[in-house]
């Protein structure tokens, strides 16, 4: 499922537009980048220690600033003290200084460091974006809430490059097309909004932020952050490297360094989000049933081949069926237990579409397909069963 919301996020970020390319840069950089960045200097949390029971917390999530969530007493708090979140580790066989890299907290880095890069080869100009989802590392204090909150996360980022007086329609164009994103693969208008930050809020680099939210069962929580990084971060990599990050136009001569507005997602995050949503049960007769409504773009099975029976003269058909819908979709095959225990596991798994081989299919050929979400069920020749199942799924 979560390779199904990365799959997801990279067609509609890349495959389906020529303005934006792809990229996977670097986990491990050197201090420099992350000086030039910010990160070494603002990316921290602010810690206090309770003097009593010395737990260690975060200042800023503390419910009441006076009293420790862990031993109850109150006006026991040390000083704030900065925590970075960056795990530093060692490149190369030589110890001690010079050999120091971090692990990103973030993908963003990666491509403004490529920007000249991809620039020069991918000819390109702006408006253009660049995109890359993969894993990021932060050493936060209070992981939790599931996946929620982790030390290791996958992240989904595009950095937006343009002129800098198209910046702010780009930024609010950036604010509708992700939030739109999320409604079209399941999540109800109503557990989903928009949140601009306040200024006291902004990040270092941002003169605008807008939150995607999502409710969550312990309330909002941020899903995406949709930001107008202004030409921030290639200034400073420029400075920093020595690197001119500009673009220029050979036709008018015209030079400048361009506006970044950045759609930046969180991949395990907005996962467990999409299964909150597409968690239901309904009553069936005398029974509840548990259905993941999942999109079938996100459905980690599209399908299930299920024999009606375990016996010999059923299964070479429903194996020879399987075989034919492998390659162009995610199938399971499932043989044990009554018919309808199965559909119940695959409805609880979010398989959009059931396929039965009975008796009946070695004599016409046919197969019953039954859909997750109305229970229909329509006979189809094996003959047109991709043909049928592509479209239904319209993946
Ligand atoms: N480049 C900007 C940036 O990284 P962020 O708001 O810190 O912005 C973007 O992170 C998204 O990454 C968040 O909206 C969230 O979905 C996800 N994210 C951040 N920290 C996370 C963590 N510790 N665990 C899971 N997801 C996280």
């Amino acid at each position: 499922m979560l390779r199904n919301v990365k799959d997801a996020w990279w067609r509609s970020m890349v495959q389906l537009r020529s303005d934006v390319v792809g990229l996977d840069a670097a986990i491990l950089s050197p201090p420099q980048v992350w000086e030039a960045s910010g990160h070494l200097e603002n990316f921290s949390d602010p810690l206090v220690d309770c003097t009593e029971c010395k737990t260690r917390h975060r200042e800023d999530q503390l419910d009441d600033p006076d009293t420790c969530p862990s031993c109850g007493n109150s006006g026991t708090f040390t000083e704030a003290r900065a925590f970075n979140l960056m795990f530093k580790t060692q490149a190369g066989p030589v110890e001690g200084a010079g050999a120091e890299v971090y692990l990103r907290p973030e993908t963003a880095q990666g491509m403004f460091i490529n920007f000249k890069n991809v620039l020069e080869t991918s000819r390109k100009k702006p408006p253009f974006g660049i995109a890359q989802m993969g894993k990021s590392f932060r050493n936060e204090i209070t992981p939790g809430n599931f996946v929620f909150r982790t030390r290791e996360f996958e992240q989904m980022e595009m950095e937006f490059f343009v002129p800098p007086e198209e910046a702010n329609d780009w930024y609010e164009y950036w604010i509708r097309e992700r939030h739109q994103w999320y409604l079209d693969l399941g999540i109800p208008e109503e557990q989903i909004r928009l949140r601009p930050h306040d200024d006291d809020e902004l990040s270092h680099y941002s003169s605008g932020t807008s939150d995607v939210e999502f409710l969550f069962p312990w309330g909002w929580g941020e899903l995406e952050g949709i930001a107008n990084r202004g030409d921030f971060d290639l200034i400073q990599h420029a400075t920093h490297s020595g690197q001119k990050l500009e673009y220029f136009d050979q036709g008018t001569g015209e030079r400048y360094v361009p506006h970044c507005i950045e759609p930046a997602a969180g991949a395990t995050r907005s996962m467990m989000a999409f299964l909150m949503a597409a968690y239901d049960e309904e009553q069936v007769n005398d029974d509840t049933r548990t259905v993941l409504r999942l999109h079938p773009r996100l459905a980690p099975y599209k399908i299930a081949v299920l024999p009606l029976s375990k016996k010999d003269t059923l299964l070479p058909k429903a194996e020879e069926v399987l075989k034919m819908l492998q390659p162009h979709f995610m199938c399971d095959y499932d043989i044990t237990q009554a018919i309808g225990k199965r559909y119940r596991r695959q409805d609880e798994i979010g398989t959009p579409y059931c396929v039965t081989i009975d008796f009946d299919s070695l004599d016409d050929d046919a197969v019953t397909v039954r859909e997750r979400d109305s229970m229909n069920q329509e006979r189809v020749p094996t003959s047109d069963l991709v043909n049928y199942l592509t479209q239904q799924l319209a993946l």
